[in-house]
């Protein structure tokens, strides 16, 4: 049976306090409502349309990647007003589920049986039981025990404020029978809007059952109003991430210090520490360890990689055995072979290092092919910008570069050649041979250092 999804995400979301538009603010890495379309999208609906508002044309270029169909709602007149501007654009056959932008953490699995029991011809609402229910529709229960309304907290009495099962907004129904309630709607209520949750009054007015489905979690039926509740669900979203990771093998020395903005993939027994940052799409091999404080963007490491403290590695792919760090930037199109050690405060960028090579201290390699086996002084510079262009340096295999080594690119560096410390390179050098540009040491006889003048 056919399924037409309706994201509402038109509300202006002024208790942000924000120039961006509610629902592209992030969580965990992604705009709200890009997480939403995420979780419609995991029902195999047959359209998705998302209702937008006014300052709604951001919205939509930020998110013109997604197959989505936009609908303009050109004055927000409420929720049930909202639903009605997709009406013209979907067919009666099948049912509509009704989703929010602003609410990012709704699961599919809660919203599956929703959609199954509007599929049987009644209208199914998602509803919860909260400590404190303020804010919210109520529900109001018949003597069957079913829904027969849902009352706006701005319209209850005093007993129906005291009722703790409230409305999350997601609901389903059939389509043909959605769209006869919608148009009968009034704004005869305490805030002058077109209220969705009429129906529920119109469908028992109809004969039509209604049926309700009980949120497993609050968080996942929280909506975004304010940074503050923003934070809190980020939270929940990455203890959520934690446990999956951690119930899959992976230690965590604290789950409430862990991040992932995007996709984590680990293998078993790796370790992260405290503050880790994981954006874009990391893979981790198993037996890999992860110092504090490091970020990690868009990167493979092999298994039994060691990431040391204070450590950055972007778009790089590591091979099994690389020790990475403390305080080491990996840059993007890096590769290193099995075995390779970058030491504390050496930056690569877009450079091939083979197998067991080493630069363990003070360096900048950039734009370079290097070999196996070679073992770079500390304080060595790949001089690979000349102000206007980018120029590579190539060192063969088993070359031990003395420290303090400038490397002028283009150049290129023989297999097995040693380089003295302190060396310009500019030219080309031979493999298997020692190269070495130095001045010659003098030592001044009979100096003596100036004294400090007394008064
Ligand atoms: C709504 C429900 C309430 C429920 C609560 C759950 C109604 C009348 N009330 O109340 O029963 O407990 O959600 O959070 O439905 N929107 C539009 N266009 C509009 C108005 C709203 O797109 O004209 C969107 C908003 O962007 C938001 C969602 O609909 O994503 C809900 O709107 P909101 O104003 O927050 O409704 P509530 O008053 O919270
Ligand atoms: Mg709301």
């Amino acid at each position: 049976m056919k399924l037409s999804v309706i994201i509402l995400a038109a509300g202006q979301g002024t208790r942000m306090r924000s120039s961006l538009p509610k629902v592209l603010h992030p969580l965990g890495g992604k705009a709200l409502l890009s997480r939403v379309i995420a979780t419609a999208r995991q029902l195999d609906p047959d359209s998705i349309h998302v209702v937008y508002g006014h300052a709604g044309e951001r919205v939509r270029e930020a998110l013109a990647g997604e197959s989505v169909e936009w609908v303009e709602q050109r004055e927000q007149l409420g929720t049930g007003h909202a639903v009605e501007q997709v009406m013209p654009l979907i067919d009666d056959q099948g049912i509509t589920l009704v989703l929010y932008g602003d609410v990012p953490l709704i699961c599919a699995s809660t919203l599956a049986p929703v959609v199954e029991q509007a599929r049987q011809q009644v209208l199914s609402v998602l509803t919860a039981v909260l400590d404190d229910p303020s804010g919210y529709g109520r529900i109001i229960r018949g003597a069957n025990g079913r829904p027969v309304d849902i009352v706006e907290q701005k319209d209850a009495g005093e007993e129906q404020l005291r009722i703790r099962e409230i409305n999350t907004g997601f609901l389903a129904a059939p389509t043909a029978l959605l769209r006869g309630w919608l148009s009968k709607l009034d704004n005869d209520n305490a805030q002058g809007e077109y209220y969705l949750t009429d129906i529920i009054a119109a469908a028992v007015a109809e004969g039509v059952p209604v049926e309700s489905v009980t949120a497993p979690c609050s968080g996942e039926i929280q909506g975004v109003n304010d940074r503050v509740q923003l934070a809190q669900l980020e939270r929940l979203f990455q203890h959520r991430q934690a446990e999956a990771l951690m119930r899959s093998g992976v230690t965590l020395a604290d789950p409430a210090r862990f991040d992932v903005r995007g996709e984590l993939v680990a293998g078993v027994d790796s370790f992260i520490d405290a503050n880790a940052l994981f954006e874009g799409s990391v893979t981790l091999g198993s037996g890999v360890r992860i110092g504090p404080n490091c970020v990690i963007r868009n990167a493979t490491l092999g298994d039994d990689v060691e990431v040391l403290a204070n450590s950055v590695i972007d778009s790089a792919r590591l091979g099994k055995g690389c020790r990475i760090g403390p305080f080491a930037r990996i840059r993007p199109e890096t590769e290193l072979d099995d075995g390779v050690h970058i030491g504390n405060f050496v930056e690569v960028k877009k450079s091939r290092i083979a197998a067991g090579s080493k630069v363990n201290h003070l360096s900048y390699i950039g734009d370079t092919h290097m070999g196996s086996g070679v073992n770079i002084g500390a304080g060595t510079i790949t001089c690979n910008y000349d102000g206007a262009n980018k120029h590579l340096t190539q060192i063969g295999n088993d070359v031990f570069v003395g420290s303090d080594t400038q490397l002028v690119a283009p150049v290129t560096v023989g297999d097995a050649a040693t380089i003295g410390a302190g060396t310009t390179v500019t030219r080309d050098v031979p493999p298997g041979q020692l190269t070495l540009s130095r001045c010659a040491q003098k030592t001044v006889e009979g100096w003596t250092r100036p004294q400090k003048k007394r008064p």
